[in-house]
């Protein structure tokens, strides 16, 4: 069974829903930079390992990152899930678990990366916005793509509601992607392109505004 450390910063709705989703992975800890982040304390109830390494502790991002990653080995993680951890990741430590280090985020990227993506989009009045998991690189919110999921942006939605409906998708796709990982059905080739053996295409286009029927 594949070891999983987690990391947050905060509420860890995301973390829940893998926790929730019984994957064929042993979640062997949770991992926060902030000690009062709410998901720790859902972690624990749980009987989930927890620990906090605080970045007000190191001043410099390279010794934060290698006390990070420190506190990470030590639970021997086969994948390392970026689950709203909020910290620009040194490329040392991205290259440390290189093809092993994942994230989700609240666009289609490589739109909006970076933070207040959903009032980004409604300022920009797209039609389509998402959610993506993908393989970290050293650019923030950049790097191979394992799954996303398009959802049409509604007249009438604000941050508030895109962003519900967003985060509702995630908690879908997140531990489909974990479990693809776990399975080896989704891995990072030495080129760093995904390899995958998922081939359920989706049936129809999304298109929004729909189409007037004929
Ligand atoms: C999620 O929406 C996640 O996609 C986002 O932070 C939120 C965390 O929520 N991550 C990023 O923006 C990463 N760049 P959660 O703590 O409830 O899972």
């Amino acid at each position: 069974m594949k070891n999983i450390v987690i990391l947050i910063s905060g509420r860890g709705s995301n973390m829940q829903a893998l926790l929730a989703a019984k994957l064929e992975g042993h979640i062997a800890a949770v991992i926060s930079n902030k000690s009062d982040a709410h998901g720790l304390l859902f972690a624990q109830q749980h009987g989930i390992a927890t620990a906090v390494v605080s970045h007000t502790n190191y001043p410099e991002r390279e010794r934060f990152d290698a006390a990070l990653a420190e506190v990470i080995d030590s639970f021997a993680p086969d994948f390392v899930i970026l689950a709203g951890f909020m910290r620009i990741l040194t490329p040392d430590f991205v290259a440390h678990y290189q093809g092993r280090l994942i994230n989700i985020h609240p666009s289609l990227l490589p739109a909006y990366t970076g933070l207040h993506t959903h009032a980004r989009a409604l300022a920009d009045g797209v039609k389509i916005h998402g959610c993506t998991v993908h393989f970290v690189t050293a650019d923030l919110d950049h790097g191979p793509v394992i799954i996303q999921v398009a959802i049409a942006v509604l007249p009438d939605d604000t941050e508030h509601t895109l962003s519900a409906r967003i985060l509702h998708e995630e908690h879908r796709i997140y531990p489909q992607a974990v479990r693809w990982l776990c399975s080896g059905q989704v891995k990072l080739d030495a080129n760093g392109k995904v390899i995958s053996q998922c081939h359920n295409l989706p049936a129809q286009a999304l298109i929004s505004p729909a189409l007037d029927l004929p």
